[in-house]
């Protein structure tokens, strides 16, 4: 364990568990542990708590609460919309995303490339802004799915995913957001827009780990992942994590009363950080720079230096930050994200990613401005 307080920078991997969460969370692991299918009252508890997140996240994301599907997190969110729109569309074999994805849409899409399927990747410039010039050719008669994310969870840069959505209804195409960084962060309306299905976590909201959920637009068609028994209206087969979705419903509550204090707040905390590493260290370019961002995020890339063994000095400090997404920390291979924004490897390989939450202090980013110097130095004098 570090010697020093931890100073967690790394809130797009996860976040804490806000205490009010986990305080909610609490009846339904022990006197209140029926299952919501059962007829009697017992049941009738949980089944309640259930309806009640249901009403807690469609107010998040805007939109009714029979438009809500729990998940088991944002992976099985992703996986249901890629899956219902095939499932929906058999004689259509195209599909849209983009070249920064998460691996929780790259991966299920590379399966489906190896099964038949054509997967046209939509680049990103410099900025990080997607390159939507040829987009009007690109969903067609033939598209199945659009997956576009909502913000990118690399350097935060957001895409238009509203306007993309109403072009792809306009061809009749169903469109997938990944909201998954996006959720909490800016305010979404998501029923006043074209998007058909739009994916959430919870531990990304000061909520639980292993709990998501799935925004349907009730206009579209639907088909299962899984199959069994009739929960979640039949769209998801399988006992509900009952404790899970109460600590979503209730994340999803503090995330909308929050989302004003994400705008200033935390905004205001990581652009005195950016801007004081900026000022304080030479030769450090911001990733996504100058393209409208999520306020939480900063990605830097340090001229001369190895990502890699900054974390492991951060880390001797008690700082948790990131080089890339989370799920490939510990590979080698320079970010797809960074790469593809035309960025060579050793500036990849120098990428550092800062993301703030609530959490975080002033004193903390000060903390890490004392630290950081010096160890950009030490790297940079190997
Ligand atoms: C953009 C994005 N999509 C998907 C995921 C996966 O979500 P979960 O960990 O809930 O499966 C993450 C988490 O890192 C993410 O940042």
């Amino acid at each position: 364990m570090p010697a020093d307080p931890l100073i967690d920078f790394d809130a797009n991997a996860t976040t804490r568990v806000d205490p009010r969460v986990v305080e909610a969370m609490l009846p339904f692991w022990t006197e209140n542990y029926g299952n919501p299918s059962g007829g009697y009252r017992f049941g009738k508890i949980a089944a309640n708590a259930v309806r009640k997140a249901r009403e807690q996240v469609a107010r998040l994301l805007g939109c009714e609460p029979e438009a809500v599907l729990f998940t088991s997190g944002g992976t099985e969110a992703n996986a249901t919309a890629i899956h219902s729109a095939l499932e929906l569309n058999p004689s259509r074999k195209r599909l849209v995303t983009s070249s920064v994805e998460h691996h929780a849409v790259i991966k299920p899409l590379e399966a489906l490339e190896a099964h038949g399927y054509s997967v046209t990747r939509v680049g990103v410039d410099g900025k990080g802004n997607l390159d939507t010039i040829d987009i009007d050719h690109i969903i067609n008669n033939e598209t199945a799915l659009v997956s576009l994310m909502a913000a990118n969870n690399e350097t935060g840069v957001l895409f238009p995913v509203e306007a993309l959505a109403s072009k792809a209804r306009e061809r009749g195409v169903f469109f997938h957001t990944d909201a998954i960084q996006a959720a909490g962060k800016v305010p979404l309306k998501v029923s006043e827009t074209a998007i058909s299905f739009m994916s959430i976590s919870a531990h990304k909201i000061h909520g639980p780990k292993g709990v998501g959920a799935l925004y349907i637009d009730r206009r579209v068609a639907f088909r299962p992942l899984f199959l069994g028994g009739g929960q979640e209206g039949g769209k998801r087969a399988g006992t509900e994590n009952v404790p899970g979705i109460v600590g979503l419903g209730v994340a999803a509550e503090l995330a909308a009363e929050a989302l004003e204090n994400e705008r200033t707040e935390v905004a205001a905390l990581r652009d005195f950080f950016e801007r004081s590493v900026l000022e304080r260290i030479s030769g450090v370019r911001v990733n996504g720079g100058g393209a409208c961002r999520l306020p939480n995020t900063t990605n830097l890339a340090f001229e001369g230096i190895e990502a890699e063994g900054a974390l492991i000095m951060l880390d001797r400090a008690g700082i948790c930050a990131s080089a890339g997404s989370a799920c490939t920390a510990g590979s080698l291979a320079p970010s797809h994200v960074l790469t593809a924004m035309g960025f060579s490897r050793e500036r990849a390989r120098s990428s550092l990613r800062f993301s703030f939450s609530r959490f975080n202090t002033r004193a903390e980013v000060e903390r890490v401005l004392e630290v950081l110097p010096g160890i950009v130095a030490r790297l940079r004098g190997l």
